[in-house]
């Protein structure tokens, strides 16, 4: 088993009678891995488990090495990022790290190093003396990324990171996070395609807790191979389109429109096949999902 991977062997997890996650097989490799769901896939769950803040049903995980048993070492090999990150909103943003570095341990002579170097490396060293209160949305998640580094862990998880960020924030944040995967792992959640295609190398498709797709970035545009179309439709053949088949995208042009269609066949003689991209991939995978033909 390689030490500086996250590798996931029919891997269950249950809220109650609830099982959120179901027989998960999953390798993860370092670098910018992407974890991509829609609501209520399981995201969270898996990195919960993973960051050792749940116990599984069933299966097994071994982080760096190290199994999910060994809770405390867990801990200290992983640095979470919940999706709903909130801290001490009255103290100033130093003394929340300093505060977060005591409750994790660290001796104050590491405190002292680490904690200007992380402020420097989020870019938040002008806002040291602020309070986490006074912080935008990107801020405050940047502050986060610093909270999860604090104690230098192997494996950094992110839960959403780039929810409800501007465009030029999500972009900062992504390569954030691309430098921090230069040395560790770090898996990262969303529902966005968009903040996958842009940074990661690999990704994993949750959906209702089963494992849909992993491997390569590229290959989950193949999904979508020969299902595209573009074809140009009047208003009331687009409607004609939506009834039978997922219609990705319809761009008016002129009195009509242009519509990206997801379909087994060519939805109208008229139709054009075209290339599939990262977003056609994932929908042909939830619609296959959705008639029970599974995927991979
Ligand atoms: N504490 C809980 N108790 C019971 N069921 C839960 C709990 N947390 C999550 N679930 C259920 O487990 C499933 C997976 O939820 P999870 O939060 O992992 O999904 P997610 O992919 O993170 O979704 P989102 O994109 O909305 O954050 C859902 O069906 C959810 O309702
Ligand atoms: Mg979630």
């Amino acid at each position: 088993m390689e030490k500086n991977t996250v590798e996931i062997r029919d891997l269950s997890v249950a809220y109650g009678k609830k099982e959120a996650l179901s027989h998960l097989n999953l390798t993860v490799r370092p670098g910018l891995f992407g974890l991509l769901g829609r609501n209520g896939a399981g995201k969270t769950t898996l990195m919960r488990t993973l960051a050792g803040l749940l116990t599984p049903s069933g299966g097994k995980a071994v982080v760096c090495g190290v199994p999910l048993q060994m809770r405390a070492q867990i801990r200290q090999m992983t640095g979470y990022l919940p999706q709903d990150f909130n801290v001490y909103p009255s103290m100033r943003v130093e003394e929340a790290l300093d505060y977060l570095g005591v409750l994790s341990g660290l001796p104050r002579r590491v405190r002292k190093e680490r904690i200007p170097a992380l402020l420097r490396r989020v870019n938040l060293e002008e806002q040291a003396g602020a309070r986490v209160r006074a912080l935008s949305g990107g801020m405050r998640r940047r502050l986060g990324i610093a909270q999860a580094l604090l104690h230098d862990p192997r494996v950094l998880i992110v839960d959403e990171p780039t929810a409800g960020l501007d465009p030029e924030e999500r972009i900062r944040f992504r390569n954030l996070l691309g430098e921090v995967a230069s040395d560790r792992v770090v898996l990262l959640s969303t529902h966005i395609v968009g903040d996958i295609e842009a940074v990661c190398e690999n990704l994993a498709v949750l959906e209702r807790g089963r494992l849909l797709y992993s491997g390569p970035v590229e290959g989950l545009a193949e999904q979508a191979q020969g299902q595209v179309y573009q074809v140009s439709v009047s208003r009331a053949q687009l409607e004609a389109l939506k009834e039978q088949f997922s219609v990705t995208a319809a761009l008016q042009e002129g009195r009509g429109f242009v519509a990206r269609v997801l379909a087994d066949r060519p939805p109208l003689p008229t139709a054009a096949p075209c290339m599939p991209g990262l977003e056609d991939g994932y929908l042909s995978l939830l619609a296959r999902e959705k008639r029970g033909g599974g995927g991979r």
